[in-house]
């Protein structure tokens, strides 16, 4: 078992992994400066596992408090989620960007050095794949020009990582490309709670069931897929938490940096994501066919292989479940954690 430096712990991806770290036995130690998430997540986490964690409010880009944390915590690896997100917002305020995701993962990666901490799983994006690129992604494939400066943060980052383990081979690294993450842990206690208008289809589709939003956009009708709208791979955050452990697993035996995509292969479409929300969950979500959304591929999804092969994992989670989870969190969290 080791101790585990999670930043972001208190995020959505972040809470369902500390989740099962705990679980797994792992000491937990979360360091988030909650600028999107509450610590309410963390206090429902330990609830129901029962178990404790450390958290710490602070920020990544603050270098003599990791320091601090390095010296009170013997820690052994460090899953790295802390960062904006907001695709639309990284091209309104590009440097808040580069300063949290950059410049807050350098810092990290110094600290990390400082303490002799080189077990590192950063989570990155598909959004790194050119998008020249035809579905099934594979990591062999090319790197692109990510669309907005969200993107390109990942790109750099991926980069500037793979650099630091090439010249020091201490370092061992583990990049996991998310495709799309959704739903949320069965007991529908922690999920998904963007602040303001989400800007990703599940929260959306969750708010418009719960009375929140009027209606969904559905963002393109004239793409080249199966009912014109887009596809992407949406994943069950339980599997792409669990995608954590395995690569941390990984990662404890291994030197240098490898990239994993993390979805479960298959490409599914608005229009089946809505319909499919009704059929299980008994809900209607009004909707209207809006224009294309700026900088969306028409398709996404993932060749999963190397994940499933090299790091012993495999998805658990259908689009059935992570439907219906979705909804059993935000039914029972109408506002989320507020
Ligand atoms: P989230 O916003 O819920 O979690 C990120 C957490 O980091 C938040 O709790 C936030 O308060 C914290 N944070 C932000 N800046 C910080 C800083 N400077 N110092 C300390 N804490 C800080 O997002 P999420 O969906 O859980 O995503 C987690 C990670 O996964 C992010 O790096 C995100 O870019 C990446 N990712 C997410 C998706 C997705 O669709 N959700 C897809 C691909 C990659
Ligand atoms: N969509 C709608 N209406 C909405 C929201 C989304 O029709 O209100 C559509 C989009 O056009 C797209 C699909 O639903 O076709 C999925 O959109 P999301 O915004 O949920 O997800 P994206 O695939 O655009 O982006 C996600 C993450 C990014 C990440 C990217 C990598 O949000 O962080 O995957 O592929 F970079």
């Amino acid at each position: 078992m080791a101790n585990i430096l999670v930043t972001g712990g208190a995020g959505y991806i972040g809470s369902h992994t500390c989740l099962e770290l705990l679980n797994a036995g792992h000491q937990v130690v979360v360091l988030d400066n909650l600028s999107n998430s509450s610590a309410e997540s963390l206090q429902r986490v330990q609830a129901l596992t029962q178990k404790s964690l450390h958290f710490i409010e602070g920020d990544i880009r603050d270098g003599a408090g990791l320091d601090q944390l390095f010296q009170q915590h013997k820690i052994d690896a460090v899953i790295h989620f802390a960062g904006l997100k907001a695709v639309g917002e990284s091209q309104q305020i590009p440097l808040a960007y580069f300063e949290h995701n950059i410049a807050g993962s350098i810092s990290l990666a110094q600290a990390m050095q400082r303490a002799g901490v080189f077990k590192l799983v950063f989570s990155s994006s598909a959004t790194v794949y050119d998008e020249a690129n035809i579905s099934p992604l594979n990591e062999e494939m090319p790197t692109g020009m990510p669309s907005n400066n969200y993107g390109y943060t990942k790109l750099i980052i991926e980069q500037l990582l793979e650099k630091l383990t090439i010249a020091d081979e201490r370092w061992s690294i583990a990049l996991l490309r998310y495709f799309n993450p959704v739903g949320a842990h069965k007991s529908g206690q922690i999920g998904e709670d963007p602040q303001g208008i989400p800007n990703n289809l599940m929260p959306y589709v969750t708010q418009v069931a719960v009375g929140r939003r009027e209606k969904l956009s559905i963002f393109g009708s004239d793409y080249d897929t199966v009912d014109g709208t887009g596809v992407r791979d949406y994943i069950h955050v339980v599997d792409l938490a669990n995608a954590h452990l395995c690569a941390l697993n990984n990662r404890l035996n291994a030197q240098g940096c490898r990239a994993w995509n993390i979805g479960t292969g298959n490409g599914i479409s608005v229009l089946q994501v809505k319909n499919t929300f009704e059929q299980v969950n008994g809900v209607e979500i009004p909707f209207e066919l809006a224009p294309r959304r700026a900088g969306d591929v028409a398709t996404s999804f993932a060749d999963n292989r190397r994940a499933i092969a090299e790091l012993g994992w495999q998805p658990q989670y259908g689009l059935e479940d992570m439907l219906a989870d979705s909804w059993n969190w935000q039914k029972q969290n109408p506002n989320g954690y507020r």
